[in-house]
């Protein structure tokens, strides 16, 4: 059986920040934690804060991810970082396969793949983006390309080691886009892709397995998005770049957890 799990929400500030912005909302999301004692939260700053958010976060419940990696480990890649200097850099998640990856620098589900493997290499658990775009959706092709990233972007891994991939699903068409998917059609893809899960990993991995729902999360839907069965979370973007939104994010999606206690 599937039981819900704590919320798990992560913040994607994508391409913003500055270090002293990062160090303001970092110590206000800090501050708020004991608060949020139920929900694991992951904050995903750019690889400029890494550094500092790390040390802001230490001893903190609060978690640290960068956006981004490269597939090899070292070596003359100008302009690319390492999974082992983000573990350095004191993150524990990386997300990979992000939309905005695969749209504007062409990052494909065999590079997906790869990365998911660098960052096993370097102690890093990823979460692993999923989603279809709107003229995907509008052909009745969602579940069928969510089904080739998933069978792609994690090809070779096994059950063992899918227990540390995040999973997010994030609808292209709801990014940044206020057009948030409703809870029952994101519940719609969650459920089949746990049930891609079950089939692959087995049942007990895919109920165990984490799987976010990202694309206009706000404090307004949260709750309704998280009572969902099969949405354990979420990848936040332009609502983590103000603690307030997400902070109240986060307390709804709890407020829903403890519903279903
Ligand atoms: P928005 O919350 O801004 O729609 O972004 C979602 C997202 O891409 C998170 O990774």
């Amino acid at each position: 059986m599937h039981h819900k799990k704590p919320p798990f929400i992560a913040g994607n500030w994508k391409m913003h920040m500055t270090i002293p912005e990062a160090r303001a909302l970092i110590s206000a999301v800090v501050k708020a934690s004991p608060g949020l004692s139920e929900a694991e939260i992951v904050l995903v700053p750019p690889f400029t804060a890494l550094a500092e958010a790390s040390r802001l976060l230490l001893d903190t419940p609060v978690q640290l991810g960068a956006q981004n990696l490269f597939y090899e480990d070292k070596g003359a890649f100008t302009g690319e970082v390492a999974g082992p200097m983000l573990a350095d850099a004191g993150c524990r998640y990386v997300v990979i396969g992000h939309s905005e990856r695969r749209q504007y620098f062409g990052e494909t589900d065999a590079l997906v793949n790869k990365k998911v493997f660098a960052a096993f290499r370097a102690g890093l658990k990823p979460i692993v983006c999923v989603g279809e775009t709107l003229e995907e959706r509008e052909a009745g092709r969602t579940i069928s390309r969510i089904e080739s990233q998933l069978r792609n972007g994690l090809a070779g891994i096994t059950a063992d080691r899918f227990a540390e991939v995040v999973l997010a699903y994030e609808p292209i068409w709801a990014i940044g886009t206020g057009k948030t998917a409703a809870a029952s059609q994101a519940e719609e893809v969650h459920a089949r892709i746990r049930e891609k899960l079950a089939e692959n990993y087995g049942k007990e991995a895919a109920s165990y397995a984490i799987i976010l729902y990202g694309g206009s999360v706000k404090p307004a839907n949260s709750y309704a998005l998280f009572r969902e069965k099969n949405i354990d979370g979420f990848l936040v973007g332009g609502a983590s770049l103000e603690a307030e939104s997400f902070i109240q994010i986060t307390k709804e999606a709890i407020k829903a957890y403890k519903e279903e206690q």
